[in-house]
């Protein structure tokens, strides 16, 4: 396997069918007092299959930070996505014709609810948000960048987890006519990624399905990615067709290459340095090559929402 070093390192029983049908149909005729019941839309979240579609029905979330967001061109452009390529820019060159419909996402393992579902249905259940997230990337640089996305503690509730689960386990799409990427072997594919129950079922995390209010470009992980804010973003995994509950913690993919440099937690640390740099400081990306180097946050700044989860762990060992 290649490790890129130093400077260069970028890092049913399907909710059956009757089920699902009545669900629709109670959502449908029930419009009467839907929003109400269902604790928000009566329509659920419906994702235009067009690139950079208009999503509608998108909620504020008291969870965005207030801080600038940073453009639509620096979020779209400056992408870590390998599949597509090594370069920041190669994703944006090398993802324009994705295809993200159809897109069948699995769900299995301990849970009582699993199965393939079409991405539309997968969506149908849940409300989107807009969620103003700090982003912090392992390679010390950092964005603002405003999701639209649903919660994965409401999506995780949703497939009803057994007492069994206590990760969840997330692949992306492994193809290689689309993906040229793949042909290289900066990776074993497919990318791979993971988090505890309790990490999942936090409010934090969301499944993100756009960005700036619009379906989410390719290079950014289409149709579906996750977004863990208080975690270096290779957490983010892209393009998912894969989520499933299992007993014993999954394999990632930057762990899998390099354990010592990726933990499994990879939650931002200013105290606890990469082993070829530090962590303490990070480079905000548009904030244009003059301006100061910020200081990076622990949790990246999300402490208040997710430190309880770790008071237990030696965060310099569990990195
Ligand atoms: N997911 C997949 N499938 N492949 C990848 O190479 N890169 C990760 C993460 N998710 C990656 C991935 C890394 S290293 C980062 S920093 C973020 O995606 C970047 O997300 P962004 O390009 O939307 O900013």
């Amino acid at each position: 396997m290649l490790i890129k070093k130093p400077a260069d390192l970028k890092p049913s029983e399907i909710t059956s069918e009757k089920n699902y049908l009545n669900r629709r149909d109670f959502i449908r005729g029930g419009a009467i007092a839907g929003g109400a019941l269902l604790g928000g839309s009566a329509v659920g979240a419906v994702i235009p299959d067009a690139r950079l579609g208009k999503l509608a029905n998108v909620t504020k979330s008291p969870y965005s930070t207030s801080e600038k967001a940073n453009s639509f061109e620096d979020i779209s452009t400056y992408n870590n996505f390998y599949e597509f390529g090594l370069g920041k820019e190669d994703p944006f060159q090398n993802a324009e014709n994705f295809k993200t419909r159809p897109w069948t996402i699995e769900v299995s393992g301990h849970a009582e609810k699993t199965g393939s579902f079409d991405f539309d249905d997968f969506m149908k259940p849940f409300d989107l948000e807009e969620r103003i997230y700090r982003m912090r990337c392992v390679e010390a640089w950092s964005m603002v960048i405003p999701w639209v996305g649903i919660s994965l503690a409401e999506v995780v509730k949703h497939f009803n987890p057994t007492s069994k689960a206590k990760y969840v386990a997330f692949e992306t799409l492994n193809d290689r006519e689309q993906m040229p990427g793949l042909n290289g072997r900066s990776l074993d594919w497919p990318y791979r990624e993971g988090l505890s129950i309790a990490e999942a079922t936090n409010p934090l995390p969301i499944l993100a399905v756009g960005i700036y209010g619009n379906v989410i470009p390719n290079q950014n992980g289409a149709p579906i990615r996750l977004v863990t804010p208080w975690k270096y973003g290779f957490k983010g995994i892209k393009s998912i067709v894969k989520i499933k509950f299992t007993s014993t913690r999954p394999q990632t993919s930057w762990n899998m290459a390099a354990a010592n440099e990726y933990g499994f937690y990879a939650n931002v640390n200013p105290e606890v340095s990469h082993p070829r740099w530090s962590q303490a400081r990070e480079r905000r990306i548009g904030a244009g090559i003059f301006a100061d180097k910020q200081e990076t946050l622990m949790f990246n700044g999300y402490g208040e929402d997710v430190a309880h989860l770790y008071k237990d762990l030696d965060l310099r060992r569990n990195f």
